[in-house]
Order: C-alpha cells, then structure tokens, then sequence
C-alpha cells in the first residue's frame, strides 16, 4: 500500500494570496488575514494520527479538505452536507453540471448512498475495493442533490489509501471528493500540485506522499441496461468483464465517446467524457518514431531553441538528446503502464511550471492495461498521430 509522506517532516505553513470568492473561505479562516496553506505531513504514526483528526475536525464544521487517494488527491467535502460540497463547487470552479464521486470506507456506508445494490455492484465491489474503482449506481435520498448534479445517480468509491480511508472513518459520514484541481485542469498526484493549484483557496492539505496509481479511477455505470465504462482507468475493462461475465461482442460500448448530449438541461451522465479534459498548458503530441534521428529531425523543424520541446519516452530512448538535455528535455519512464501512470502526470505538471511549449510522448502499446493511460493521452493531446515518424 501506499507510503504515507516520506517527506516535509514539519508542518509547512504557505502564505498565500486571499481566496478568491468569499463564499470558498474555509470556516476556520480570518476574514482579513491573507489565508495559509496548512500542508500536515503523515509519515509517522503520530503525524498520521494528529492530521487524521484535523481533517475529520475540518470536514465536520463543513470545510473542505484536500487528501490524499491512492489514484489522484481529492478536494474532499462532508457528501451530505449541501453547503459544504457547494464550497467545493466554488473552490473548483467547476460546472454545477458536473456531479462529484462520493467516497466511502465500507460496504455499509456505500449501501446507505444508494437505493437498490445490483448483484453487480456486490461483484466488482468484492474484486475491486478498496481501490480504483467508481460505481454509478441509483442514489439515495440521503444524498444531496448538489452531489449528484441534480441526477438520480451516484458515483461511488471505496478508496485504498489509509489516510483517505482513516478521515472517512473518523467523520461517520461519506466524503465528496473530485480531484483537487481547478476545473479541467491536470490532476494532482503530489501535496505540491495540490497547494500550487489551489493557491489561495484552501487551507489544509494532508500529504500522504505521491499517488501510488496516479491517473483518476475508472468509472463504471450499472444503472443502465448493460453496464456502462464512463472513463477507463487501471482497472481495466477486461478485468471487469471477467468479474461481471458480460458477453465481450456487446461490451463495453461507448467507451470515449464524445460526452452525450442531454436534452432538456438534464445533468451530463460523464462529464469526464469529454474529449478536452485533462489538458496540460503545452501541446501535447503522442507520437512513435523509427529512431532518434528521425526524431531529432522533427524537433529541429519546432525551433525548441525559443519554444522549449520535452520528450517522454519508453521503448525507443532518445539518448543522444538525453545527453545534451538542452534545448530539447527527455523524461524515460519505464515501459510498464503501473510506472507510467504514477509518473504521466507529475511530468504534465512538471512540464507546465518549466513553461514546455510542446510536450511530445511516445505512443503507448494498444492493449488493455494501456487503455486508462492511453485515454488520457487521448483526451490531453492537443495533435494525436499515430504513425511512426520515419
Ligand atoms: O480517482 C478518482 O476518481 C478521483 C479521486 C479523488 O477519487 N476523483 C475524480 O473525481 O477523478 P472527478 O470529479 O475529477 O471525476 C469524477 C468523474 C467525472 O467525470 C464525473 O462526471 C463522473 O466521475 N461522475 C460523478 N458522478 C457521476 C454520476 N452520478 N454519473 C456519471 N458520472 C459521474
Ligand atoms: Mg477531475
């Protein structure tokens, strides 16, 4: 399991500009004094405990939180408290449209989110939780409206990480969190991303160290028909086939499709779907090439000298760019889909604080354990070319 922290050994107190609307200020906050970052560290039993019953105070005098999750952190909010997941909205910037996954430490507390629990539901739970994966489900009446985007569905997940875990146990009551990013933008993997993110708009951030799977949990929809893949992840889709026993010619459909239209301003069923979501600053290319001299001589046509190119690869290293390192940087992750989602977004992250005009990554292999990284490259790629540059 995750390690909890292995850094920032004291309290680290960030002075920040003042939060943005007046509604997002936590409740402990001064109204004149410019808010701080309060980032608690973890990596000991002491610390895990003391920041556990900081966010568990915070959260029930209905402020938010940021936490870590074993996928991506979260901006975690009390799920039943509607003033409370408004704040997170606010702090977010994000569409009220746009329902939020609602997290829980037990099978008792997800039954009590819903209304009916599918047969399905039990199975994937069993295989799956705690961990990256996110139940759609028909919601209960002790679910919020705000919640669920005013939809009759919710998403639930029962999450790995035991700091998550132990603030959830430590509340009684289930935890909204989307990813603690402002709305559209990179996911956080580190306490880092997370105070430059949310600068000026929260004021605790539990670090629990950097994200153990580090791409945001697949998504499934069971309150359809068929079940239904809203957005992949590191459970693959043939893994839950396996568990479900779907027949594999019908199943999964849809899976990337642009985001459905909804008629008459119902909520979205994903709004993960769309095709723009998880954008870095740079273009993004994901491309493959024969060798590096083909790919020397692609980037020599950008001018990197005055807009800075960075490469990511895996299998086809380019070692004498490497060498160089400037004006072309060169990031190798290994060539293993667990490696590469923890790093993917740390990179992204890294890449847009080093103003990297164009970011260019290796295609990834077209194979089921690739499939939640290659749709985030999808969804992030400004250009996604295919064909080997020869
Ligand atoms: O790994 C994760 O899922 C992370 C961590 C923090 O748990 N959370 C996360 O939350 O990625 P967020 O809000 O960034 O993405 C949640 C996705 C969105 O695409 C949202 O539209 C979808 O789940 N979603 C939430 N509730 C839904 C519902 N009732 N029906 C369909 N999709 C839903
Ligand atoms: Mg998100």
């Amino acid at each position: 399991m995750s390690s909890v922290g292995a850094r920032n050994p004291t309290v680290a107190m960030i002075k920040k500009k003042p939060l943005l609307p007046q509604s997002a200020r936590g409740m402990s906050c001064a109204v004149d004094e410019p808010p701080s970052i309060n980032i608690l560290p973890a990596h000991t039993p002491a610390l895990f405990e003391a920041a556990v019953r900081r966010a568990a105070l915070h959260l029930r005098r209905g402020s938010v939180v940021v936490l870590p999750t074993e996928t991506v952190y979260g901006l975690a909010a009390n799920a039943l408290n509607p003033e409370a997941v408004a704040l997170l909205y606010s702090i977010k910037g994000r569409p009220a449209n746009n329902p939020v996954i609602v997290h829980v430490s037990s099978l008792e507390m997800a039954r009590s989110c819903v209304q009916s629990w599918p047969e399905s539901a039990s199975r994937l739970a069993s295989a799956f939780w705690p961990g990256p994966l996110t139940l759609v489900l028909p919601r209960s009446t002790q679910i919020p409206d705000i919640v669920t985007a005013g939809g009759n569905t919710v998403a639930l997940r029962f999450p790995s990480h035991p700091m998550m875990r132990a603030v959830i146990e430590a509340c009684g009551f289930p935890l909204a969190a989307p990813s603690a990013n402002l709305s559209s933008q990179v996911s956080p993997t580190t306490a880092s991303h997370c105070a430059q993110a949310l600068e000026g708009r929260v004021t605790l951030i539990v670090d629990g160290g950097p994200c153990q799977i580090g791409i945001e949990s697949t998504v499934i929809d069971l309150t359809l028909a068929e079940p239904r893949l809203l957005r992949p992840g590191m459970i693959s889709a043939d893994s839950i086939r396996a568990i479900l026993m779907t027949d594999s010619s019908t199943w999964p459909s849809g899976v990337g499709d642009a985001a459905p239209t909804m008629p008459g301003g119902e909520p979205l069923r994903s709004p993960g779907m769309f095709a723009k979501h998880y954008a870095p600053q740079a273009r993004l290319l994901v491309w493959s090439w024969k060798n590096e001299q083909a790919l020397q001589d692609r980037i020599a046509t950008m001018s990197p000298e005055q807009d800075p190119v960075h490469v990511i690869a895996h299998t086809e290293i380019p070692l004498e760019l490497q060498r160089l390192r400037s004006p072309v940087g060169v990031s190798v992750i290994p060539h293993d889909p667990e490696a590469f989602g923890r790093a993917l977004y740390s990179e992204l992250h890294d890449c847009d604080a080093r103003g990297v005009t164009t970011l260019i990554i290796e295609t990834v292999p077209n194979s089921p354990r690739w499939e939640g990284i290659a749709d985030r490259l999808r969804r992030a790629a400004s250009e996604f070319e295919t064909g080997r540059i020869e």
